[in-house]
Parts: structure tokens; sequence; C-alpha cells
């Protein structure tokens, strides 16, 4: 239902292992090399800036203030644009993907899902499960193409600033097989999978500072031995923010962006522990069991970063270690599929950035990112 109905069979995060996902992942990975990655930091920095003056100006609509600093982030890195309020109509139709495609998802909602041959019914028969799909594709459908539409046209006419979906254009996409919608479905993909995931793991870090005061303090005076008063943070602080970073480790611990992770399915007959599992189960990596298990993290159902300090490096170099015990978190998943180590590091660290940014005493920094003085 959620991918070959609702998603035409496009979708990444969806996608059978195999030669269609292999091409994508290797495309994207070439895209987003060291070097391009750091290239989009400034956008980051920017969306961190708008975010905290938004925060500070408006506090009633923070969740709303979350998901356009995620979401203008993500389309300016894949689109070069950038959306400048919560309530634009680009954000809106983001939203609706989202929220429609989310909707969907829950393990054992369908029927069709877990009983396939219910397909060969008429559809009124089992939840109008076609009709719903089709109408959440046909939008998706619409969002995505119209904006790889718009940046071929936009290329055409030389106005288009370096950004993701500019270099996939420019890549073997055409000779490597990959058609229009499905160039379209994975620069699209790009925003969906980077939006409510960084929105919604900012709105549990607030209510978790809100909650922490402690926390709070702490992180302060680190901000301020390091960062100053003066100025507001760039990458190159991140290393010398221990305690921030172990801040963002502990919300993905605390809170993972769902109680399960992704669900998988076996695609050949597997044994583990002694227990066959045959081909076809559905498996997931249970957050919340590992993440609340007393003897991996002592006092579990306690917020406290402190239990991170000693986890000295990033999640992007957490999840590539071969021994899953060593893991910080599992947040990002696991396994082959685990998202993208390079975007990790920009995620982690723009969450943690904008954590810099709303402690208590951080708030009117006189300079930006880039030296300028600020006025408000
Ligand atoms: C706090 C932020 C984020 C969290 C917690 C998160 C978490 C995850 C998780 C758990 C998965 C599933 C991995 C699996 O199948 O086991 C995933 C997949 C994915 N994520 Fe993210 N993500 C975040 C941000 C982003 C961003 C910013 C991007 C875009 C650059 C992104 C792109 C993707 C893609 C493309 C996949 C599909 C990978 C595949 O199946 O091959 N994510 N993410």
């Amino acid at each position: 239902m959620a991918m070959e109905t609702a998603s035409g069979g496009k979708r990444i995060a969806m996608m059978q292992y195999g030669p269609t996902w292999r091409k994508l992942r290797q495309i994207m990975h070439k895209l987003l090399m060291p070097k391009t990655a750091h290239s989009y930091r400034p956008i980051e920095l920017v969306e961190a800036q708008q975010l905290s003056i938004e925060l500070m100006d408006d506090p009633n609509h923070f969740l709303m203030h979350h998901r356009r600093y995620a979401c203008s982030t993500m389309f300016n890195i894949t689109y070069g644009r950038r959306l400048p309020t919560w309530d634009c109509q680009e954000m809106k139709d983001v939203i609706q993907v989202i929220e429609g495609f989310t909707s969907i998802q829950n393990p054992g909602e369908w029927l069709v899902d877990v009983f396939n041959s219910l397909e060969y019914l008429p559809q009124f028969l089992v939840q109008n499960w076609r009709t719903v799909g089709a109408r959440l594709h046909a939008h998706e459908r619409k969002l995505w193409m119209g904006l790889w539409n718009q940046l071929k046209s936009d290329v055409a006419d030389r106005s288009v600033p370096s950004c993701f979906a500019r270099d996939f254009l420019d890549s073997d996409w055409k000779e490597q097989g990959i058609d229009e919608l499905q160039a379209a479905y994975i620069n699209g993909t790009m925003i969906e999978a980077g939006t409510d995931t960084s929105a919604i793991t900012l709105n549990c870090l607030m209510c978790q500072l809100a909650l922490h005061p402690e926390v709070v303090a702490k992180a302060q005076a680190e901000i301020d031995r390091v960062i100053g008063k003066s100025r507001t943070p760039t990458w190159d602080d991140e290393p010398n923010l221990p305690y921030t970073r172990a801040i963002i480790k502990e919300i993905m611990r605390y809170r993972p962006i769902t109680k399960s992770g992704q669900l998988h399915m076996l695609t050949e007959d597997d044994e583990y522990k002694g227990y066959f599992i045959p081909k076809g189960t559905i498996v997931m990596i249970s957050w919340w069991a590992i993440h609340f298990n007393p003897k991996r993290y002592p006092d579990p159902y306690t917020f406290k970063p402190e239990r991170f300090l000693n986890h000295k490096l990033s999640a992007a170099e957490y999840t590539a270690l071969a021994d899953v015990s060593l893991r910080d978190h599992f947040g990002y998943g696991a396994g082959r599929r685990v998202y993208h180590p390079l975007t990790i590091f920009m995620a982690d660290f723009s969450v943690a950035l904008v954590c810099t940014w709303r402690s208590k005493d951080c708030s009117s920094p006189s300079r930006d990112c880039f030296g300028d003085s600020i006025s408000r």
C-alpha cells in the first residue's frame, strides 16, 4: 500500500534492496561527499539564525517554526530555495505529503499488506486502499514533479544556485536507467526525510530543556566558555562542545522519532540465535526496548546527557562502527539502510546549533556567523 500505491514504487526509504536502490544510494553518496556537504553549512547557519529569532518573537508557534527551519534547510540544500515563512504554500504542500504518508504507515493498518491476496477483492471491501493510496500519490507526484520540472527550466535559464537537485541533474542518472519520476522522488525524499524527523527531535528537545533547567545551565556554561557572548556559533565550535553534543545524543536516545524503527522485511530465510525467521517476516529495531534497557543505559528513564560524555565520536562515526555494541544510540537506524552518514552529521549538528542558540543567555548575540553585526 505505502510503497506501490501511495509512492508509485519510487520512495527510496521503502524500496526493496536491489539494483535500483543501489544506483540511487550511489548517486546520493557521490552528491553528499564531505566537500559538497560542507558547502551546505552556511544554509544551516542562516536557517538556525532565523529559527532563533522566530522562537523569541513568536514562541507560541514553536512547532511550526521547527518545521519551517527543517523544511527550509532541506529545500535550500535540495532545490536552492528558502521557505521564508511557515505558512507559505510550499510548506503546506510538503506537510500534506508528510502527514498523508505518516497516516498510512501504522504496522498492520492495511489488511491488504497483511493478507496480500485481498488485492483481488473489490477495494470497497478492503478499506478502499487503492483510492486512498492513489489520492496521496497524486498529491506528492504533482508536488515533486512540479519542483523537478521547475528546476529544469530554471537551469535552462541559468538561474539555479548550486544545490543537490542541480548536481543530480548533471549526474549520469539517465544513463543509469533512472526515470523522471524517480529523479523527482529522490529529490522530494530529501525534503520529506529531513523535515519532520528533525522538527520532531527539536520539539522533544525543547520539551526536555524546559523540564531540565540544570541541563540548560550546564550547556550555557559550556557555550559561554567556548563561544562567549559576543558572537554566534559556527561549525568549527562543534568539537569543543561535548556537553551540547551529549544533549543531542541523549534526546535521540530518550525520544527517538517513533517507538519502533523503520520496518524491514526479510528477502530470504534467516536464523538468529537459533531462531528461524522465514522470508517475508517483518522485523524492526525496537528502539524503545534498546534505548530503555538499564544494562545499556543505567537509569534509562532519566534525561541525563552526561551518560554520553564518554561517547566522543559523532553520530555519523558511530553508525559506521562494525561493533554495534559500541554505538551511542540507534535513532538513525542500523545496518545497510542506515541513513546517510554525512547527512547525519549535518542534522546532528544543526540541532546542536539551535540548542546552543536557544540557551537562555545566548539570546542576543551581537554578530552573526559571518562576523557582521546583527540589528533586530
Ligand atoms: C533527526 C533527523 C533524522 C533522523 C532521526 C532520521 C532517521 C532515519 C531513520 C531511522 C531511517 C531508516 C533507516 C532504516 O531503514 O533502518 C532514515 C532513512 C532515511 N533518511 Fe533519515 N533521519 C533524519 C534526517 C534526515 C535528513 C536530514 C535526510 C536528508 C538528507 C534524511 C534522509 C534519509 C533517507 C534518504 C533515508 C532512506 C535511506 C534508505 O532506505 O536507503 N534523513 N532516517
